[in-house]
Parts: structure tokens; C-alpha cells; sequence
């Protein structure tokens, strides 16, 4: 399908599917299962990946106008797309084996699995080196113990990318991944988390008590996984600067709406020269923000590096997404502020862009790197 067509498609999708559901989601915590399986009806689960393994084979301006398209009117729908697609299926179609991609990505892609990734511990948040969780080589399988935090999907997952130390002394070299089921012996989940935003998305603990499995699910080789971790996160900022690109436009367009009809002092706040002002600084950031995210979009299918383009995306759309909801809410003076107004929703929603798959002082870690190394 040509990209015009497909982002078409999204957008009724989403005015249709995703926005009604929006706010019930919010109120309630509750993860949309039905909306799930309504994007895997459309293709959504697998929009970039070969048609071999059942994916839609788009590219990935397709897949991330999906995203921005699906969280400017429903984050939390965003968020688990974007981890399922761009945290577990990428994963697997870059390092997995044909058995693999045959046995998971063709499910992942349809939507009869939901996909998620484990990498975040206690104790290595930023620091990813860190792991504690170890993977011992029991000769046929691998045993794995301990436990990762904040993982998104978690619970609602069929399969979970998982990182552990198979040789805690190679220190980062010695990270291997991993693809683990749910129901595995031993393998728990554990409270869901209390948020302030992307309320209905499932964050949890996955607990590891001497869980085994088969050597066929080791990921990529041995040793390789802080490789995929990074390689993998790479993408993910792509569709996090994505999601919060779309929660600007949304914030942007009720803020825009509002003005020209809100009268005070005998006129609509638009004539005045201070609020005509904000809407055109919040314009061209978020103009900036579109040229950004496209750049890294761009580097991506075009097989060049975009470690940097996609870090420099998610810093600079996660900060407007939080500058737009906030100035979006100021706007709209006391409506702002009332939840059925939405607006103060999509500023809870866009924190969190600024801190998961990499907070913001990451992302100017890996950026500082690239420019100071070369
Ligand atoms: N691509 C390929 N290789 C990479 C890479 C990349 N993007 N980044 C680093 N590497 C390689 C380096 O080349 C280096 O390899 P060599 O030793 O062979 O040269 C090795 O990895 C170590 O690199 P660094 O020295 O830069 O690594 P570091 O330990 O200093 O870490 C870091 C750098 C940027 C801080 C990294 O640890 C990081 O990104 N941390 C944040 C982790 C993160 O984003 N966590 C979020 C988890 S997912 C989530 O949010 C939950 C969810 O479900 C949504």
C-alpha cells in the first residue's frame, strides 16, 4: 500500500477506533485489548516488516506516521505499538534466526502475540551495563534469575525480550538477549504500576525464578546483547519522538481551536498580540520537531546511522510535547485544567516521553558522544 493511502487509513482508524476510547482509558487505568486486536485486523502490529513473515513490508515513515498518527489521539495506544513493533519484533527480525522470525515474528506481526522488552533493573536504569539478571549455560538451556522493572506490555505479552549476564566478568560484553514466553515456570508478573500518565499501558515487574529455556531462544550471539539493547533502543526513540510529536499536534490543534472561539474583553483571545505570539512560537518549534523526526525517519531507510538523528529527535519532540500540552493548558486558562478538556491529559501523557526508552540527559549522553568522539 502506498504511504498516502496507509496514513489515510491510519487516520480514520484512529478517529474511529483509538480517539472514542481515549478518555475511558485514562480514568479507568485499563489496558485497550480491543483496540489491539482491531490494529492487528488492520495490519498494524506488522506495518514494517517483509510480507515473507506477514508483515505489511512498509517503511519506516509508514510505521511512524502510524505512531504519531495513533498517540496524537490516544498515548497509551501509541505506547504499545511502539513497544510491541520497535522493542520486540525489530529485535527479532534484525538478530532472530529464520526459525525464530518464523516461530514469533510471524505471530508478532498479525497481532496473535503481543511483544515487550526487558532491559531496565533496580539497579541499571541509565547505567544499562549494569545487569544483575544472570542467564547460566546448564548445557542444553539457559537458567535465568532475577528481575527487570517498568516494562511496558508486561502481563498483556506473549513474548519478552530479555536481557541477562551470561558472563558477569566481560562486564557489558558479557550481556546476552534472550526471547522468553509468558507462562514459562517461574517466570512472574508483578503489580501493575500506579502512573501519572499513559494510564491504560501495563507497566510491571517481570520476576525470573530459576526459569529455564531451551538454548534455541538465545537472541543474536553470545555476548552481543548490550549491542541489541542499544541497536534496538536506536529505533525506539525514533517512535518516541514520534509519539510525542503527535501529542504536540493534538495539544497544538484544541489550544488553536479554543483561542479563536474564547472571547474576552469583547474579543477573541486570538486578536490579542500575546496569545497570537505563543501560537506561533508553539508552530515553529513544532514544525522543527516534524523536520527532526523526519531526518532520523529518514537516515533509518536510507541505511545510514541514526543513533544520533533518533537521539536528537526524541530530546528535542519529548521537551516540545511537555512545552506544547503545558502552554496548551495556560491557553485555555481554567477549561485547560478540567479532564474533560483533555489537554491536561496529554501533558501527564508527555512526560514519560522524556524520561523511557532513554531520558533526556541519555539522550544528550549519546549525542555529546557522537559529536565529541568523531
Ligand atoms: N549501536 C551499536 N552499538 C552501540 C550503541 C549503538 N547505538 N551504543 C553503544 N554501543 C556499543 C559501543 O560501540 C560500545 O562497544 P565497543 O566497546 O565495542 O566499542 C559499547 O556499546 C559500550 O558503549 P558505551 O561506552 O557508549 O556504553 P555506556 O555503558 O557508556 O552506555 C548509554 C551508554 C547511552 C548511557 C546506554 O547505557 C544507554 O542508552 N542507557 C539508557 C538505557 C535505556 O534507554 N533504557 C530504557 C529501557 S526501555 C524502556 O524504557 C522501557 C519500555 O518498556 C518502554
Amino acid at each position: 500500500m502506498k504511504n498516502e493511502l496507509l496514513v489515510k487509513m491510519v487516520e480514520e482508524f484512529a478517529l474511529n477506533v483509538v480517539k472514542p476510547r481515549a478518555r475511558e482509558i485514562d480514568e479507568t487505568e485499563s489496558f485497550p485489548l480491543d483496540t489491539v486486536k482491531e490494529m492487528a485486523k488492520y495490519g498494524l502490529m506488522g506495518l514494517p516488516f517483509s510480507t515473507e513473515f506477514n508483515g505489511v513490508g512498509a517503511d519506516t515513515k509508514a510505521y511512524i506516521d502510524t505512531i504519531r498518527i495513533i498517540s496524537k489521539y490516544c498515548a497509551t495506544t501509541g505506547t504499545i505499538l511502539s513497544a510491541h513493533t520497535s522493542l520486540c519484533s525489530h529485535p527479532i527480525n534484525q538478530y532472530g534466526t529464520v526459525p525464530q522470525k518464523e516461530k514469533y515474528l510471524t505471530k508478532l506481526n498479525t497481532g496473535e502475540y503481543l511483544g515487550a522488552f526487558g532491559l531496565t533493573e533496580a539497579g541499571a536504569g541509565t547505567d544499562a551495563s549494569r545487569q544483575q539478571t544472570k542467564a547460566v549455560d546448564c548445557g542444553d538451556y539457559y537458567e535465568i534469575t532475577g528481575s527487570k522493572i517498568f516494562i511496558t506490555n508486561a502481563g498483556y505479552a506473549d513474548v519478552y525480550i530479555i536481557f541477562a549476564m551470561t558472563n558477569a566478568e566481560l562486564g557489558l560484553k558479557g550481556i546476552s538477549a534472550f526471547i522468553i514466553e509468558k507462562d514459562l515456570k517461574g517466570f512472574t508478573i508483578g503489580p501493575k504500576e500506579k502512573k501519572m500518565g499513559i494510564r491504560g499501558s501495563s507497566t510491571c515487574e517481570l520476576i525470573f525464578d530459576k526459569v529455564q529455556i531451551p538454548k534455541t531462544q538465545l537472541l543474536g550471539k553470545v555476548g552481543e546483547g548490550f549491542k541489541i539493547a542499544m541497536t534496538t533502543l536506536d529505533g525506539g526513540r525514533i517512535g518516541i519522538a514520534a509519539q510525542a510529536q503527535g501529542i504536540a499536534e493534538s495539544a497544538f490543534e484544541k489550544a488553536v481551536s479554543y483561542v479563536k472561539t474564547r472571547t474576552q474583553f469583547g474579543k477573541p483571545i486570538a486578536a490579542f498580540q500575546h496569545t497570537q505570539f505563543v501560537i506561533a512560537d508553539l508552530k515553529t518549534q513544532i514544525e522543527a520537531g516534524r523536520l527532526l523526526l523526519y531526518k532520523a525517519v529518514e537516515d533509518k531507510d536510507n541505511n545510514l546511522s541514526y543513533t544520533e538523528s533518533a537521539a536528537m529527535a526524541k530530546l528535542f519532540c519529548s521537551r516540545l510535547a511537555v512545552e506544547v500540552a503545558d502552554s496548551a493548558i495556560q491557553l485555555m486558562g481554567g477549561y485547560g485544567y478540567i479532564r474533560d478538556y483533555e489537554v491536561e491529559r496529554y501533558l501527564r501523557d508527555a512526560k514519560i516521553t522524556e524520561i523511557y526508552e532513554g531520558t533526556s540527559e541519555v539522550q544528550r549522553m549519546v549525542i555529546a558522544g557522537k559529536v565529541l568522539r568523531s
